[in-house]
């Protein structure tokens, strides 16, 4: 049998991550790899409420993830108050989908519980106030979220994360009454997405510019990168209107202070929050 008749969503599925024209090879296959690589990022929900149940389903599917010497030093706050919602959306520029989504998540690194374990036996954690501890919590945090994601579109349905959450973390931590030692690393919507809005998958870099066999070589990069751009030109255009290459999309990201939108205060923002970062 071939791998086709095993599998026969594979090349679809390929060709719509890298385009015809970089489609790597790959080994075994299945379903789970199937909704990995069908994730697009959705930005507009329907109102239908998510299965009861669903919450705690994506949470257990979240506290399954790796996390670095079992600390588990991440929590996350489902956010149904629609005030609390309306100042989270303010927080991240008016992103409408955080008001409009079913179920809108908070994951937090948060590194208060540990604390408070400490104050608890009267132990001091002298390596608790170190950027590396910090890591270790954003790190947990992020690779919980994905399972959860991975979990809820594997059950048909969408997300979207907001790391424009970032953009005010005090602000975040006041309305979602967070302790010392916990702070907002991004939000995630969760929902049905709207079928009159369909999201098409984004193509990424071929992967001959991000996997490098035994030394790093970026001899080859600059064509294929250039070759990308024409592919995210011709995306934009199908999906927002705006022709823009994706260089053009990391400039506007990164050429200027303001585009940060107040993510250049970060650190001191985190050092209030009770993550000195030494
Ligand atoms: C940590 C993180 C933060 C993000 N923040 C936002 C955001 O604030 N608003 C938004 O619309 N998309 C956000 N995104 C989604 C990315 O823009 C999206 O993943 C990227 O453009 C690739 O598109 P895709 O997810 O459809 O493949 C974020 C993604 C990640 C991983």
């Amino acid at each position: 049998m071939t791998a086709e008749a095993i599998a026969p969503e594979r090349p679809a599925a390929l060709q719509a991550r890298y385009g015809e024209r970089a489609v790597p090879e790959t080994g075994p296959w299945n379903q789970t790899i199937e909704t990995i690589l069908a994730h697009r990022s959705v930005r507009a929900y329907r109102s239908t409420p998510v299965p009861a149940g669903t919450l705690e389903t994506l949470v257990a599917a979240a506290q399954s993830a790796p996390t670095s010497s079992n600390l588990q030093t991440w929590s996350v706050v489902s956010v149904t108050d629609p005030a609390t919602r309306a100042t989270l959306a303010e927080v991240a520029n008016n992103q409408l989908h955080i008001v409009q989504c079913p179920l809108f998540l908070v994951w937090l690194a948060d590194l208060s519980r540990t604390e408070r374990m400490g104050k608890e036996r009267s132990v001091t954690l002298e390596g608790l106030p170190y950027l590396e501890t910090f890591l270790v919590a954003a790190i947990d945090a992020a690779l919980a979220a994905q399972n959860a994601v991975v979990a809820a579109e594997s059950l048909g349905l969408s997300t979207v994360y907001i790391g424009a959450l970032r953009n005010d973390p005090q602000r975040v931590a006041a309305e979602l009454n967070l302790p010392e030692g916990a702070a907002a690393m991004f939000g995630l919507c969760i929902g049905y997405a709207d079928p009159a809005r369909p999201a098409e998958v984004k193509p990424r870099l071929p992967q001959s510019v991000v996997l490098h066999r035994g030394r790093y070589d970026f001899s080859q990069e600059a064509p294929v990168r250039t070759s990308y751009d024409r592919t995210m030109a011709a995306f934009s255009e199908r999906n927002e209107m705006a022709r823009s290459s994706w260089t053009d999309r990391v400039f506007s990201r990164l050429t200027t202070i303001a585009n940060l939108n107040g993510r250049d205060r970060l650190r001191t923002a985190l050092g209030v929050l009770g993550f000195p970062l030494r």
